[in-house]
């Protein structure tokens, strides 16, 4: 009898312990490692908001007006390329491509990026990480010269890849603070499987890689950082999730075909500039803030500067709720439903823009306010200024006309006739060794 109470007993603590450190790891909610990230991550934000973010407006159109017409001049770029010259169209590219060195001062990159995200350095104050291994087969213990290895290290990072590799995620890839994916040299895809997860971290730079055709993914046990793993459910299915995150630049990145959102932004993340990107084929591009209740993300403050928002797209490009956007000097060719999108009072501020419309008559409309009549948008400060509008585009304006952002002498973008050269060379750049970019 005693033997048998005696098991029980034994048997008891067994279920019990092995039932409670699962569920430790059950719900991130609950998972006290998670809540210290979430209460860092509002902390970073706090920090990272500018109060008067026309400072940034400014200050990026006026390096555009800079990098055209002073003496990094375009027109002069373009001639020099007929002589095998490169070509830097704009001035982020301009801080860097034209150096035959780029290989051996890739870090250099961390000094050109403008726009909101302007304080991303990335891993620059870190090694160089080499990626071996496109597998991707052990979730909880990755290997060694992994993609998964280099972005859970605790350390900052520069993550260069050895050859061309397709790597295809099992699960997500829940990455660490304080990171460059500098896919230069190489041709880089993430694709086929799950997508990039930015949760509660900052300082990250993604650059010249492919990420398409994202699926789904199971969820289960990930590890996040080299101390800690857990119980994901399911993800997405974004590209690029960024979820309570700051200091973020992403950079001739392309993008397409993922079975949710190819760049999602939610949960009070800011400080964040998309550059030079390529997007493509596919629905829900852009969101911005994924829910009406959370107030919180009144702090979202992103830049969209010299991307190419190119064929078979339909619609959030971006989609905004409660943030500030700056799209400027971006080409849009064709969306089939609309292009700039929001609820919840957004402030949209469209500058120096090339926007064609589809042919359908029905979808000449740049923008699109959701669930709100016009009593109340009409106090949305959504405004379109030197935007070229083809095919019968037109961007319908809100907001006081007369109102001033917070600082009277705004500088006026470079036009919209000038957004194709700007972003000629959006997407991925082939990088060799010892040439210009
Ligand atoms: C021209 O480009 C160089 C190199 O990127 C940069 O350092 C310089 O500030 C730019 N000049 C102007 C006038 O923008
Ligand atoms: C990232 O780097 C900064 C500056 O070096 C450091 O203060 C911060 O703690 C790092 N973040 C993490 C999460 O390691």
């Amino acid at each position: 009898m005693d033997t048998i109470r005696y098991m029980t007993l034994v048997l008891l603590i067994f279920i019990y312990v092995v039932f409670t450190t699962k569920a430790d790891h059950a719900n991130f909610e609950n998972d006290e490692v998670w809540q210290k990230r979430a209460k860092e991550a509002n902390t970073a934000a706090r920090l990272a908001y500018q109060p008067n973010p026309m400072s940034v407006t400014d200050n990026l159109n006026n390096r555009v007006h800079r990098s055209v017409d002073g003496s990094n001049n375009t027109r002069r770029d373009l001639k020099n390329n007929i002589f095998g010259a490169c070509m830097a169209t704009n001035p982020i590219d301009q801080c860097w491509r034209c150096q035959k060195n780029w290989d051996k001062n890739r870090k250099k990159l961390a000094d050109c990026v403008l726009g909101f995200g302007r304080k991303t350095t990335g891993g620059k104050a870190g090694k160089i990480y080499v990626v071996t291994d496109p597998s991707d087969n052990d979730l909880v213990n990755p290997k060694k010269g992994t993609l998964r290895h280099a972005l859970i290290q605790s350390e900052p990072l520069w993550i260069i890849f050895a050859h061309d590799m397709s790597i295809r995620l099992a699960e997500e890839l829940i990455m660490t603070s304080n990171k460059t994916i500098d896919g230069r040299g190489a041709q880089v895809h993430i694709a086929n499987g799950a997508g990039l997860t930015l949760q509660y971290i900052s300082n990250v730079i993604i650059h010249n890689i492919r990420v398409h055709d994202i699926k789904k993914g199971n969820g289960g046990l990930i590890r996040d950082s080299l101390n800690h793993y857990g119980q994901r459910t399911q993800s997405d299915g974004d590209g690029i999730s960024i979820f309570g995150s700051t200091n973020i630049w992403i950079d001739h990145v392309s993008m397409s075909k993922c079975d949710d959102g190819l760049i999602d932004i939610v949960e009070a993340s800011t400080a964040i500039t998309i550059s030079n990107s390529h997007f493509a084929q596919h629905n829900e591009v852009m969101l911005f803030g994924a829910s009406d209740s959370y107030k919180k993300d009144q702090i979202m403050q992103i830049t969209l500067a010299f991307n190419h928002f190119g064929k078979g797209l339909k619609q959030r490009m971006p989609r905004v709720r409660y943030g500030f956007v700056h799209v400027v000097n971006n080409l849009y060719t064709r969306w089939e439903m609309y292009a700039i999108g929001g609820s919840h009072g957004p402030t949209i501020l469209s500058q120096g823009n090339d926007f064609t419309a589809p042919n359908n008559p029905f979808a000449k409309e740049v923008t699109k306010r959701d669930y709100a009549t016009e009593s109340v948008w009409k106090n949305w400060v959504w405004k379109s200024e030197g935007d070229v509008m083809r095919n019968g585009a037109f961007f319908k304006q809100s907001g006081n006309p007369r109102h001033k952002f917070a600082s009277d002498s705004m500088i006026k973008p470079k036009p919209g006739k000038f957004a194709s050269r700007l972003a000629k060379f959006s997407g991925p750049l082939k990088c060799i060794k010892n040439k210009e970019c």
